[in-house]
């Protein structure tokens, strides 16, 4: 029997194309090299050196009322033992501060900028107090990917810039306030720039986010914006710091939150998921020639059991290393959100190219041995 079993087993591994080496997390506890749970979410991997540094949100210790202490680091030089490094963006007690304890921290992304030797964080990041109503991006640096990371800027995007892909003529457009929601009256001025217009002197909104940096070197900040309803791609400048004021909108009320770009032979591929907070949803896919648009959007990505869910996750990140490529989701436990669970599984690309990723219940078969 077990002589036709580890064939067996062979050829399923095989056929599940992740590269060797590669981990394959599947929403079980995943320990630190202390044993304790990694705490740190809707995160991102940077590579510098030879050492993958991961950067998430910590969600306190579990117990009630214990909140973000901020910015949290993980290390490892081979993606499998990951020693905790400790907070590396702070809140303060100070009152005031945009960090003092209770503003609310997300999405965590750091990138090195070349041009100035530093290294950039950039985070979705909401005032004390005011629930989710600041729709902020923070920008912090350090010269040491440990940090500490200093913030240089909490705001809006944009302030006063319209987007390339959005015609001015807009701003002197006017729609009518009363107008219900998901009606098609409402998706025309959705589409024609409602929301991006209301926003214009404030700057855009900036909830669920990304950075991605083109093997030009150019960075972008990838976000939701407009109430949720609308992703824009914005420019970084050279320091990685700043919006250049280049920006474009994408899929205008196609409520796309947690975007994870990567490029694979020269195509922008994004897998996002919908709106419906800690609840998981489909994840969607979309691809693009050039990353300022046009993109299309393609069927979800996920394939198998639980697919319509995203397996219970939530998109954060692509981690790509050599050619391979792991999909990097949250699964949110909203009653402890430290507790919430990591989803790491390979991207395989089809015969045409279009990448997917299969159920965690395919792979549970190879790790039965
Ligand atoms: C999700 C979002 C998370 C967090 C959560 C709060 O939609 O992706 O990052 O903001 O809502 O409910």
């Amino acid at each position: 029997m077990k002589r036709l079993i580890i064939p067996l087993l062979l050829a399923i591994a095989l056929s599940m194309n992740a590269a060797p080496g590669m981990p394959v997390i599947k929403g079980e506890r995943f320990p630190d090299t202390q044993g304790d749970h990694i705490n740190a979410h809707g995160g991102g991997i940077m590579e510098k050196d030879g050492t993958y540094y991961w950067y998430g949100e910590h969600r306190g210790d579990g117990t009630p009322g214990s909140g973000q202490k901020g910015v949290v680091c993980y290390t490892s030089s081979d993606l499998h033992a990951w020693t905790p490094r400790g907070v590396v963006l702070a809140v303060t007690d100070t009152k005031g501060d945009p960090l003092e304890a209770g503003c609310i921290i997300e999405r965590p992304k750091v990138v090195f900028c070349p041009a100035t030797a530093k290294y950039v964080m950039w985070f979705h990041h909401e005032l004390k107090g005011v629930g989710y109503g600041s729709a902020h991006s923070a920008v912090a640096v350090a010269d040491n990917p440990l940090g500490p990371f200093r913030m240089l800027r909490t705001g809006r995007v944009n302030p006063g810039v319209m987007p390339v892909n959005l015609p001015s003529e807009s701003v002197s457009k006017q729609w009518s306030d009363t107008l219900e929601w998901w009606t098609p009256q409402w998706r025309k001025a959705v589409d024609e720039g409602m929301f991006t217009v209301r926003d214009l002197d404030r700057g855009q909104m900036a909830r669920d986010m990304g950075i991605f940096v083109d093997s030009d070197g150019k960075a972008y900040h990838i976000y939701s914006s407009e109430s949720n309803l609308t992703l824009q791609i914005a420019e970084l400048d050279s320091t990685f710091t700043r919006h250049t004021g280049k920006y474009v909108r994408l899929f205008p009320g196609g409520h796309n939150e947690a975007p994870a770009m990567f490029k694979h032979d020269g195509v922008y591929w994004m897998i996002t998921s919908g709106c419906t907070g800690w609840e998981p949803n489909e994840a969607r896919l979309m691809r693009a020639d050039n990353i300022l648009g046009p993109w299309k959007q393609l069927p979800n990505p996920c394939r198998g059991a639980e697919a319509e869910k995203t397996f219970c996750g939530q998109s954060t990140f692509v981690m790509r290393v050599g050619d391979s490529y792991t999909f990097m989701a949250d699964i949110w436990n909203p009653k402890n959100l430290a507790d919430s669970r990591h989803l790491w599984l390979p991207v395989k690309f089809d015969s045409d190219g279009v990448p997917f990723i299969d159920s965690p219940d395919s792979y549970r078969i190879a790790s039965i041995e």
